[in-house]
């Protein structure tokens, strides 16, 4: 069975010893349309040298966070909850305060080099400065040394001829290697990369993943590494929280969440991208529909629109992080013992076509529950019930009252 768990024991218990804490954090943006709540009470610990991936569809607030911690988002920004760097609140502080957090504790690798790196300034000279900005002593002689040694760390070649160059004088790649010397330039504690590879070619993406998994061994910096793409923290990362519309909707080991995950958009998300360990015969089942607003979300599950399980009782409040199997694997689903007991993946649930087997088995886990809810063909009409997982299972005219666009 599910249970909510105790997330402030949890927080009690592992906070102490994480290098990085946040706890219940909300940003909103007033505009002229509404509030925007674009972050919804994330909570995370990063403890020292763990990889945390934070995976989500465009616009589900994972920038919107890592902006938070950095003190990065403009003034209008309204934030509430707590950022603490080992015990230390940042929420709050000067943009004083934080550039000294910024860079020497906590640093970040944005989507585009460009972001970080000035046109004008030979990168050494900009590598240099970085050093510097925190160990005022160096002279300028060793923190060139310095520079030309993080470059080499990279992989750049001729790093000794290299560090006088230009940002423009290096292709995409070499300059998110820069920039990757550069965040690690004063051994942070903590390095945020926000979709480090998107903006990159295919072919290059994996060697700049390495080179900050290279990074990340060099400084033992904990890591949270951001991406729209699961593919890309597959082979990185220790613990993965899935972000839907401004909320963690799974949380757990990275075991749990590629092999184990129970939160419908996860499992969906997981469906729509290839796996190498699926064989030849993979069948890709995208997920339809895009994410609600952020301005007065209706109440309940936020991917109820979305969602073929869903039925009437997701709407009544959205659901809670519940423990499923495994320690501190959480998913935020009323249907998750469910979902476990018939270990439901993406065609189960996604595709209209899945096999009558599955259907079988959920149907007959539905009568031995306790609460159980009995399957009749007929009632999959019904919005009042649940629909079984596996098969076929929205009716058109559900479909069109939840969500118009996706039939247009
Ligand atoms: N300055 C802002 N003002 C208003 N809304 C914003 C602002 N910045 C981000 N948002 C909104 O917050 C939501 C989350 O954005 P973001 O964190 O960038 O998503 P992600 O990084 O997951 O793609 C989006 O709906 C976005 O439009
Ligand atoms: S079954 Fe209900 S609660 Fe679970 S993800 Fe679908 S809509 Fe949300
Ligand atoms: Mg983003």
């Amino acid at each position: 069975m599910s249970t909510l768990i105790d997330t402030t024991a949890e927080d009690a218990r592992s906070s102490t010893d994480a290098v990085l804490s946040v706890d219940d954090l909300n940003v909103r943006f007033p505009t002229e349309d509404g509030v925007v709540h674009a972050v919804r009470g994330v909570s995370f610990d990063l403890r020292p040298g763990e990889v945390l991936g934070i995976v989500g569809e465009s616009g589900s607030g994972k920038s919107v966070t890592s902006l938070a911690i950095m003190g990065l988002l403009p003034g209008s920004a309204q934030l509430t909850g707590s950022v603490k760097f080992r015990g230390r609140e940042l929420l709050g502080l000067n943009d004083r305060q934080m550039s000294v957090v910024r860079g020497k504790s906590v640093a970040m690798v944005f989507q585009d080099p460009m972001t970080s790196l000035d046109p004008v300034y030979k990168i050494g000279v900009q590598i240099a400065e970085t050093v510097r900005q925190h160990d005022k002593n160096l002279s300028r002689q060793a923190a060139k040394a310095r520079a030309v040694d993080l470059l080499k760390l990279v992989g750049i070649p001729n790093a000794a001829d290299r560090v006088d160059s230009y940002p423009h004088e290096f292709s995409g790649g070499m300059r998110q290697r820069v920039v990757i010397a550069i965040a690690i330039a004063n051994q942070p504690e903590v390095i945020i990369a926000d979709e480090p590879t998107t903006a990159l070619d295919v072919t290059v993406q994996a060697q700049v993943l390495e080179v900050l998994k290279t990074a990340q061994d060099e400084t033992g910096a904990a890591t949270v590494l951001i991406t729209h793409d699961l593919g890309v923290v597959a082979g990185m990362v220790d613990r993965v929280l899935v972000m839907y519309a401004g909320r963690a909707v799974e949380k757990g080991t990275v075991e749990d969440v590629f092999y184990r995950a129970r939160m419908p958009y996860s499992i969906g998300l997981l469906g729509s991208m290839p796996r190498i360990d699926a064989g030849e015969r993979q069948r890709l089942t995208p997920i339809k529909g895009s994410p609600p607003s952020l301005i007065n979300p209706p109440p309940g599950c936020p991917f109820g629109p979305r969602c073929p399980l869903h039925y009437a009782q997701c709407d009544v409040a959205e659901p809670d992080l519940r423990q499923v199997d495994g320690a501190g694997h959480v998913a935020a689903c009323i249907r998750v013992d469910e979902i476990v007991q018939t270990d439901a993946d993406a065609d189960d649930i996604f595709s209209k076509d899945s096999s009558d087997a599955t259907l079988a088995a959920a149907a007959e886990i539905g009568e031995r529950a306790e609460d159980a809810v009995h399957i009749e063909p007929g009632a999959l009409h019904d919005p009042t019930v649940a629909p079984p997982i596996g098969g076929a299972t929205r009716s058109d005219e559900a479909a069109a009252r939840r969500d118009p666009e996706e039939r247009a």
